[in-house]
C-alpha cells in the first residue's frame, strides 16, 4: 500500500459477531454451554482492550432474534448467563466509566433479565468513556421493521409528511440513532455472513472475518483486526483519487 493513502486509524464503532462457542466446546468434548462461558470471559478482555484503545462504541451480538430457535435448554442457559455476567461485571464496568446499553426486543425477555438490563443501563447512563452495547434478541430486520412502524405512526398522526420520509428521518427511528454508525464489523468463527446483525447502520462498515473460534479470539487477534482496519481506505462512494485529494 502506498504511504500516502488515507487510512482511518481507529474505528469509532466496532460490532462483533462472537461466533464459534459451540464448536470450540465440541472440539474439547464439552457441552456447548462450556463454550458460551469461555466466550463470556473473553468478552471481558475485549471490552477492556476496546476501552484502552479508545474505541467509542463496542456492540456485541449476544443473542439474535433467530437464536430463539435453538434448543430451549441452550436458550435458557444463555439467558441465565447474561444475568450472571451482568451481575458479575457491572460494578467494574461502571468504575471504568463504561456506559452499558442493550438493543433488541426486550419484551420477550424474562422479568429478571429485563430488570438486570434496566438497572445496568440506569447505573451507567452518565458514563462517557465508552459505550458497550449488547444486542440481545436483536436482528437488523427487526430494527428496520420497528423503525418503519414508528415512521408510519408519525405519518398517520400528521407529525411527518410522506414526502419527508428520507434516510435521515428513517434512521432517526432506529436503535442507537444517537451513536455513530458501525465502522468495523468483525465476525469470528469462520462463517462469511452477517446473519441479520446490524444492517442499516453497518451500510459502510469495513468487514473482517476471522477463522478463529470466539473463545480463542484473543486480544492479540483483536489488535490484528484493528491494525487491518487502519489500513483500509474508506471511500464512501467516492473514488480513491477524490479521497486522496480531500
Ligand atoms: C455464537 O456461537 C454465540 C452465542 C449465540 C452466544 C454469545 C454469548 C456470549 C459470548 C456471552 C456474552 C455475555 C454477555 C453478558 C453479553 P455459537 O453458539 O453459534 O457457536 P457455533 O457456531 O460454534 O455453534
Amino acid at each position: 500500500m502506498p504511504d500516502n493513502v488515507q487510512v482511518s486509524i481507529l474505528p469509532h464503532h466496532v460490532a462483533i459477531v462472537m461466533d464459534g462457542n459451540g464448536r470450540w466446546a465440541k472440539q474439547k468434548n464439552k457441552p456447548r454451554t462450556f463454550g458460551h462461558q469461555a466466550g463470556s470471559r473473553l468478552l471481558h478482555e475485549i471490552v477492556e482492550e476496546s476501552k484502552n484503545q479508545g474505541i467509542h462504541v463496542l456492540t456485541v451480538f449476544a443473542f439474535s432474534s433467530e437464536n430463539w430457535k435453538r434448543p430451549q435448554q441452550e436458550s435458557s442457559f444463555l439467558m441465565g448467563l447474561f444475568i450472571k455476567v451482568m451481575q458479575r461485571e457491572i460494578n467494574e464496568l461502571h468504575s471504568n466509566h463504561i456506559q452499558v446499553r442493550f438493543i433488541g426486543d426486550r419484551s420477550v425477555l424474562s422479568k429478571t433479565l429485563q430488570q438486570v438490563i434496566a438497572d445496568a443501563e440506569k447505573l451507567t447512563a452518565g458514563n462517557h468513556k465508552m459505550v458497550l452495547q449488547v444486542a440481545l434478541s436483536y436482528s437488523g430486520q427487526w430494527d428496520i421493521a420497528t423503525a418503519a412502524r414508528c415512521v408510519a405512526e408519525k405519518v398517520s398522526g400528521g407529525e411527518l409528511a410522506v414526502a419527508d420520509v428520507d434516510e435521515q428521518h428513517f434512521a432517526a427511528e432506529l436503535s442507537f440513532a444517537d451513536l455513530p454508525d458501525v465502522d468495523f464489523f468483525i465476525r469470528t468463527g469462520g462463517e462469511l455472513r452477517i446473519s441479520n446483525f446490524i444492517l442499516w447502520q453497518a451500510a459502510y462498515a469495513e468487514l473482517y472475518f476471522s477463522d478463529v473460534l470466539w473463545p480463542d479470539f484473543s486480544v492479540v487477534e483483536y489488535r490484528k483486526a484493528l491494525e487491518e482496519f487502519a489500513h483500509r481506505q474508506r471511500r464512501f462512494g467516492r473514488t480513491g483519487e477524490q479521497v486522496l485529494a480531500s
